[in-house]
């Protein structure tokens, strides 16, 4: 009898850990005596299976050997192409799947190559693996009664604790050079709809944290940004790049080159952030210093932490399994228990909530990790991300300098 035969594929913006989801995906095949066949460049791969690729061809054999785990990126390489915004393009992949045998297939993504994959789910066995360092695919715990941690719908998305741990570490970072010279620094993270990304700052000390689940208030940002500056003579403020107006409107976007999913991205509000609280504060601080830093692939690139690793091979092992038992229309999603993180195989309609349109909902920050007032991370955040992360390091210190004085502590 042949093989049974599944395929994988991955969408959107690259990860850390992609290629370690696949290397489980792989092992898992191997396990089952399964066939898995890999196809390149997201959706675009099924689409046109039998386009030529210059090295690999839309879709080749996959196996364990061929990956890196510990290798950043994409085997299969990545794209940006809506299935669903092209004529006929559901069927035609329908299509190609049968006449390749394709039994069961894997998208990994994250919301929109979900939303594409759990249209798909309707005509062919479809089980899913999350991806993104936006962090915002899954739904948190109930907002009555105190915090479930354990209840977390996948309580993180791979990719996102090694963007995190970057994050943190360029917050850090920055300080010694915005000591150095007395500069004010906006550190732009990525994070188009949710600020997850931009909250791992504080596990950094970032002086101040803006997220999008908060609505853009100068007024407000520059009162603390000024009394920060006066207490310590210096200021690192992380700002999430979907920042939004009360209108909801974003501050600042720019074009999305080949992607058929939107017009425009987040990007690039970190610049007028500095502008606004220089045309406020220059003056009564007696500074021109105010700069923007926007790391943006870096926190995508390069190798992924250990945790990152692990828990997306077991993810994808894990949607290995549900193929196997049938069990259609699951996510491979990462749960908490008491201090230690799994993978369990959760329905689709429980983690990837659906609008009208039948769009996966990006999940926002859970605003009880984050305190308006001081406008940083509170302790129930500091909790969410210590499994993650582990404890936060202690305060790191340098002298303040005081306006007209020098205070050495
Ligand atoms: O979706 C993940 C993400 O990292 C967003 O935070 C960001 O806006 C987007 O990808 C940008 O990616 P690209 O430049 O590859 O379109």
């Amino acid at each position: 009898m042949a093989k049974r035969r599944i395929g994988v594929l991955t969408g959107g913006g690259d990860t850390t850990a992609l290629n370690a989801t696949l290397k489980g995906i792989a092992l898992g095949a191997e396990k089952h005596n399964i066939e898995l066949i890999g196809f390149m460049e997201g959706w675009a791969g099924v689409l046109s299976p039998d386009t030529e690729h210059p090295t690999w061809g839309r879709y080749f054999k996959l196996t364990s050997d061929m990956i890196l785990a510990n290798r950043g990126g994409t085997i299969l390489g990545s794209s940006r192409t809506n299935l669903l915004k092209i004529d006929g393009g559901l069927e035609q992949a329908i299509d190609n799947l049968k006449s390749l045998d394709i039994s069961g297939l894997i998208p990994i993504g994250g919301d929109d190559t979900l939303t594409v994959g759990s249209t798909l789910a309707e005509h062919v066995t479809t089980t899913f693996v999350t991806k993104t360092i936006d962090n915002d695919v899954g739904t948190n715990a109930s907002e009555n009664g105190p915090i479930d941690y354990d209840a977390m719908l996948n309580y993180f998305c791979p990719g996102f604790p090694t963007a995190a741990v970057r994050t943190a570490q360029f917050a850090a970072d920055l300080r010694t050079t915005a000591y150095s010279h007395h500069r004010i620094i906006l550190l732009e993270s990525m994070g188009r709809d949710a600020g997850w990304l931009a909250l791992s700052g504080a596990y950094g000390y970032a002086d101040i944290v803006l997220i999008p689940e908060i609505p853009w208030d100068p007024e407000r940002v520059a009162q603390v940004v000024e009394r920060v500056y006066r207490e310590q003579g210096y200021v690192i403020v992380v700002a999430s790049e979907g920042l939004r107006y009360p209108d909801g409107r974003r501050l600042s976007e720019i074009e999305a080159t080949g992607d058929t999913f939107r017009a425009t991205k987040a990007g690039g509000c970190s610049e007028k952030i500095a502008a606004i609280l220089k045309d406020r504060l220059a003056k009564p601080l007696k500074t021109e210093a105010f700069n923007h830093i926007i790391p943006s692939y870096l926190c995508r690139c390069g190798s992924p932490i250990p945790v990152d690793r692990d828990l997306a091979i077991s993810l994808g092992r894990a949607a290995v399994d549900a193929i196997v038992a049938e069990q259609i229309k699951y996510v491979a999603t990462v749960m908490r228990a008491g201090d230690k993180l799994h993978a369990k195989l959760v329905p689709m309609d429980k983690v990837l909530p659906r609008d009208d349109k039948d769009k996966v909902i990006p999940r926002e920050l859970d605003t009880r990790f984050y305190d308006v007032a001081k406008l940083n991370i509170s302790d129930a955040g500091l909790e969410y991300f210590r499994p993650i992360l582990g404890e936060r390091a202690s305060a790191y210190r340098l002298p303040t300098m005081e306006i007209g004085q020098f205070t050495a502590r």
